[in-house]
């Protein structure tokens, strides 16, 4: 099976966690864009979405989904996005597509973050995927400096601005260990938007696809 079958049947399997009659939140990125079109391929309802990137807003809008302002929703039932890496206590490193701050932002109001991966996702430590930081353009200096001091390699993401007009540092080299610290003393560095370590706030449920079928795991 390819990744991208895997893909699909994870996108296929979160389906059912879509809730009736409320907001759903949407996150980014190539499993959540299979999401997205399975939730139009079976005519799922989905009275509206607050979503995490232009490119999801797009694609919602262009299925029928009503897409809403953040700001004029309350905080609502579920959060529905995919991962760059998850580890075993549910903590994931996400911003690979570069939707870090808009996706964290719609965490923070969800009461649960289901996540959608294969089953490639799963790592017993987080790092090896480097760590997106998403920074204001005129500190990325300053930013890089203070992220070496703590063991890592910044790296500008190359032809690339988020939907906030910011840069990324891509971190390489990092074994993390301790991910609710690590997340709060880099959200600390001036100029810092958003790191994308989700440990103060992990998943709460996650579906991983393997060739056997999608297997789900939850937080105690
Ligand atoms: C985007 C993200 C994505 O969820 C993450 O990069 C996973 O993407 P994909 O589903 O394409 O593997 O965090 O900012």
């Amino acid at each position: 099976m390819t990744q991208d079958e895997l893909k699909t049947m994870v996108a296929k399997a979160a389906l059912e966690y879509i809730p009736q009659n409320a907001v759903l939140g949407v996150g980014s990125g190539s499993t959540v864009m299979k999401f997205i079109e399975q939730i139009g391929i079976n005519k799922v309802a989905v009275k509206a979405a607050v979503s995490s990137s232009n490119k999801t807003t797009a694609a919602l809008e262009a299925i029928g989904v009503n897409v809403v302002d953040p700001n004029k929703t309350e905080p609502y039932e579920v959060y529905i996005d995919g991962a760059d890496e998850v580890d075993p206590n549910f903590n994931m490193i996400k911003g690979g597509g570069a939707c870090l701050t808009r996706e964290k932002i719609l965490t923070s109001m969800a009461q649960k973050f289901i996540c959608i991966v294969d089953k490639s996702k799963l790592v017993e430590t987080l790092g090896k995927f480097p760590l997106p930081v998403e920074v204001i353009p005129m500190a990325r200096e300053q930013v890089a400096r203070t992220l070496r001091t703590l063991g890592g390699d910044p790296v500008l993401r190359k032809d690339c601005i988020t939907d906030n007009g910011c840069e990324i540092l891509d971190v390489h080299g990092l074994h993390i260990t301790d991910p609710v610290a690590l997340e709060q003393k880099i959200n600390q560095i001036p100029g810092v938007v958003t790191v994308g370590l989700f440990a103060t706030k992990g998943a709460d449920i996650v579906l991983y696809a393997t060739e056997e079928g999608v297997k789900v795991l939850k937080r105690n």
